[in-house]
């Protein structure tokens, strides 16, 4: 064997695998070539009968052959078993693409969104207040009295219970503390809207849960009439719950606000016939709302004679509850995706 000849054999072998095409032949090429009895394998044995100084040559050529075909060997053995040679992305552009699981936003915030958009459009400013509070700003700021019963400690979580008297802090159980925050760092004129979480150690069931959300509203300026406050309520409650809603002041006692007002929208379930959810009322209660009370005003330093405004608190979870038909308040909180996802 010469030189020659080892080239032939080289450009005939390469010329056989390149034709190969399924995994049988593979491995007939394989044996009859680079296997132990292989025509190339065997060729290293006849290096011994070489002399010396052809030897050198025709070892490093016969090297290089054996490399080749191995390498050419493997590469086709990779595209018959349609496996990707190592370096060489396998691309598919007919698979399909691979879904990423796409999040969304819990029902509540949903709510939250929406209505503060609401008041956005109307010229209202998105603020927030802490959680844990002073009973300064949760009550006493308020106009609460001292011994109203939503002070006592099983309407109101407190952080501490001994010296419980002495500037106790607790976590808020309405959001109109934010009323207080805001006033006392800024003047007015204000339109603030804050949403967020309060607490309350009810026992939970269907419809009260120990931490549920509110959004309150602020509006101060020189001038701010209950009829305003009707108005922006009317524009509200038809944006959110739709044009043809009728809705109602009924009067109502709140500490903070003087004249106060409860206002209901016409049960949307039933059309005012009369249903469970409205209770055959025909009517669904929403939301608090009325005039600031001189007295609030006065605890942040505002010139009662100069300022007017009016106030408003709803509670997120009632709302969200109605307008999607959710029976469980406690199905908000339980992470379960069976519910999440239908939002
Ligand atoms: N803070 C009241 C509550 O938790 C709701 C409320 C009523 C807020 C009347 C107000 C208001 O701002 O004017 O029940």
């Amino acid at each position: 064997m010469d030189l020659e000849e080892l080239r032939t054999l080289a450009r005939e072998a390469a010329g056989r695998l390149e034709a190969l095409d399924s995994p049988e032949t593979l491995e007939s090429f394989r044996v009859a070539y680079l296997g132990r009895k292989g025509k190339v394998t065997l060729l290293f044995e006849a290096l011994k009968s070489l002399r010396p100084e052809d030897r050198r040559t025709f070892g490093q050529e016969l090297n290089q052959v054996k490399k080749v075909l191995e390498e050419k060997f493997e590469a086709k053995r990779a595209s018959l078993s349609g496996v990707p040679k190592k370096n060489e992305e396998f691309f598919d552009p007919t698979l399909t693409g691979l879904r990423r699981p796409h999040g969304r936003l819990h029902p509540l915030t949903q709510t939250i969104r929406e209505i503060t958009a609401i008041f956005e459009r109307l010229g209202f400013e998105v603020v927030d207040g802490p959680e844990v509070e002073t009973e300064f700003h949760n009550f006493t700021a308020l106009n609460i009295p001292a011994d109203h019963p939503s002070r006592d400690s099983f309407a109101t979580f407190y952080t501490r219970t001994e010296n419980a008297r002495e500037n106790p802090f607790l976590l808020r159980s309405q959001t109109s503390t934010v009323q207080i925050r805001v006033m006392e760092k800024r003047k007015p004129p204000l339109r603030v809207i804050a949403p967020g979480r309060v607490y309350r150690p009810d026992q939970v069931d269907a419809s009260h849960s120990f931490m549920f959300h509110q959004i309150e509203g602020l509006m101060v300026d020189e001038r701010t009439t209950f009829s305003e406050l009707k108005g922006v309520i009317h524009l509200f409650l038809r944006r959110l719950f739709g044009p043809d809603t009728k809705i109602r002041f009924r009067p109502h006692f709140f500490p903070f606000t003087e004249p106060s007002a409860e206002v209901d929208v016409s049960c949307f379930l039933c059309e005012q016939k009369g249903c469970s959810v409205c209770g055959g009322k025909g009517w669904l209660e929403v939301l608090g709302a009325g005039s600031v009370d001189p007295l609030v005003f006065e605890q942040v330093g505002y010139d009662t004679k100069r300022v007017q405004g009016f106030a408003f608190g709803l509670g997120v979870e009632r709302i969200a509850m109605l307008r999607h038909g959710i029976p469980d308040i406690r199905l908000f909180f339980e992470n379960d995706l069976r519910f999440l996802r239908q939002f």
